[in-house]
């Protein structure tokens, strides 16, 4: 038994990922049935690493030191649920077993009780980079079994992101929590590639070039907008197609995919509830982009000659960028305050200050902001919202203006900015003392004796609407 760690489904996640470990002085097997995968395993290890790849389940089980550390990186749903059920008569009390995929927390949370009865630990653990960052360094995101995570530690902090050499993981949280965060991480992820679609349609319809635009957000990324999405993102701009001489981004289909995570957020964001709009329209606006045939025939049907110019100045540049920053932090915000609610309600004791600390390497949402609101959950670790946060308000209230005016340019143009648009609103919301739900209150009276309360006498009240 030589092996510290063996993982399940050698795609190029689950490769890199192992790839990484040895790379971290651990000896690693994986296992394929596809045996190319297995040599692609071992063909790709560093000269001097353990690395090993094999095609059946049960050599790989037997190779492993105890207890066994077993991850398995394959699609969520029931191939997760397959996989258990093969590695179920293979391991012994004591092992510990990783999905470090998608999974909805539900279903972390069905098999963690289901295991738990058979004495062997499940851990869900969010894996944010892609395949660069699973084998650089991700971010990981793990909950479950506090036994089962100090198991795995070792070898987790070794693969992990480094931020000012701090390991871009930690313990968050029980049960399902580990997937509940990663799940929150792909709607703020949705959230912030909305805004950023948003603003690059506003800067196209002001006339800017692909090398411009690449300049633009390549500017950004040197300021407070530093981030893996905007670097990205200006890097995208200067792709050229191999097909033809356009560049790649023009001549890509507007329809978006998805696999699930940004509306499993939006969904249960609605069962605690908690808002988080600039996530659901990120989700609304990928499902919008479907209607193809639609849009066609509307656009003929709407065309208007009324929108308004958008020209290429300096200060519209600002105005976006400023836009940009304001609605992203508002994306943050709204993703931590559903955690926050999250896990008081589900009881899964997540903390926030280590949520912030993980994603600043590694996963797709890294960006320079991140600092800010760990500083903020140092101040106070039980936040309900960052906005509530004395520095995260000078930051909101420093973009606001040019929000504001960024807002007014696009409805004016006719340019679809509704991230943009919904963290204002939100925002407006937020901050208000008062909201006009007091009318909404007194309309469920009147038509259904819904009762309401009174700002001056505790109690409920009902009245007879209409009868004086
Ligand atoms: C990550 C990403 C990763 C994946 C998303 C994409 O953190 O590395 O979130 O998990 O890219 O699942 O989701 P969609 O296909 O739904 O856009």
């Amino acid at each position: 038994n030589i092996f510290d760690f063996g993982m399940i489904g050698l795609g190029v996640m689950g490769r890199n990922f192992l790839l990484n470990m040895a790379d971290n002085g651990f000896s690693v097997i994986g296992f394929d049935k596809d045996a190319a995968k297995n040599t692609a395993l071992e063909g790709s290890a560093t000269p001097g690493t353990t690395v090993k790849g094999v095609s059946e389940l049960s050599q790989m089980i037997s190779l492993l030191k105890r207890p066994r550390n077993v991850m398995m990186l394959v699609p969520a749903g029931q191939p997760v649920d397959d996989v258990i059920a093969s590695l179920l008569p293979l391991l012994e009390k004591g092992d510990v077993i990783i999905d470090g995929g998608n999974s909805h927390y539900t279903d972390t949370l069905r098999r963690v009780k289901y295991l738990r009865e058979k004495e062997i630990h499940f851990m869900g653990i969010g894996v944010s980079g892609g395949e660069e960052g699973a084998r650089r360094g991700p971010s990981i995101m793990p909950g479950g079994d506090l036994a089962a995570y100090e198991n795995v530690r070792p070898m987790l902090e070794a693969v992990a992101a480094k931020v000012d050499g701090t390991p871009c993981v930690a313990y968050l949280g029980k049960e399902g929590a580990g997937h509940y965060v990663k799940m929150v991480h792909n709607g703020i992820e949705y959230a912030i590639m909305q805004l950023i679609s948003e603003s690059y349609a506003i800067l196209k319809a002001a006339g800017l070039s692909n090398q411009q635009l690449h300049e633009t957000f390549k500017t950004w990324n040197e300021g407070k907008l530093k981030s893996f999405l905007v670097e990205i993102t200006a890097d995208i701009f200067l792709q050229k197609d191999d097909k033809t001489d356009a560049h790649l981004v023009d001549v890509i289909s507007d329809k978006a995919g998805s696999k699930g995570t940004g509306k499993w957020t939006s969904q249960d964001s609605m069962e605690l509830p908690v808002a988080v709009p600039v996530i659901d329209t990120a989700v609304a606006m990928r499902t919008l982009s479907g209607y193809k045939d639609e849009r066609i025939k509307a656009a003929a049907l709407y065309s208007t000659t009324t929108a308004a110019q958008i020209v290429p100045t300096q200060e519209l540049i600002d105005k976006v960028y400023d836009g940009l920053y304001f609605a992203t932090i508002l994306s943050y915000a709204q993703g931590l305050a559903m955690l926050f609610q999250a896990s008081k309600d589900l009881q899964m004791d997540i903390p926030l200050p280590e949520v912030v600390s993980v994603w600043r390497g590694g996963c797709i949402i890294r960006a320079s902001l991140l600092p800010v609101f760990v500083n903020a959950y140092k101040q106070n670790p039980e936040l309900s919202n960052i906005l509530l946060n004395q520095e995260v308000a000078e930051l909101v209230k420093s973009a606001e203006g040019n929000t504001r005016a960024l807002i007014a340019h696009a409805a004016q143009a006719g340019i679809p900015a509704a991230g943009l648009m919904s963290s204002l609103a939100y925002f407006d919301a937020y901050r208000s003392e008062r909201m006009p739900t007091n009318l909404i209150q007194a309309q469920r009276d009147y038509f259904g004796a819904h009762t309401y309360q009174r700002i001056d006498i505790p109690g409920t009240f009902h009245t007879e609407w209409g009868q004086q």
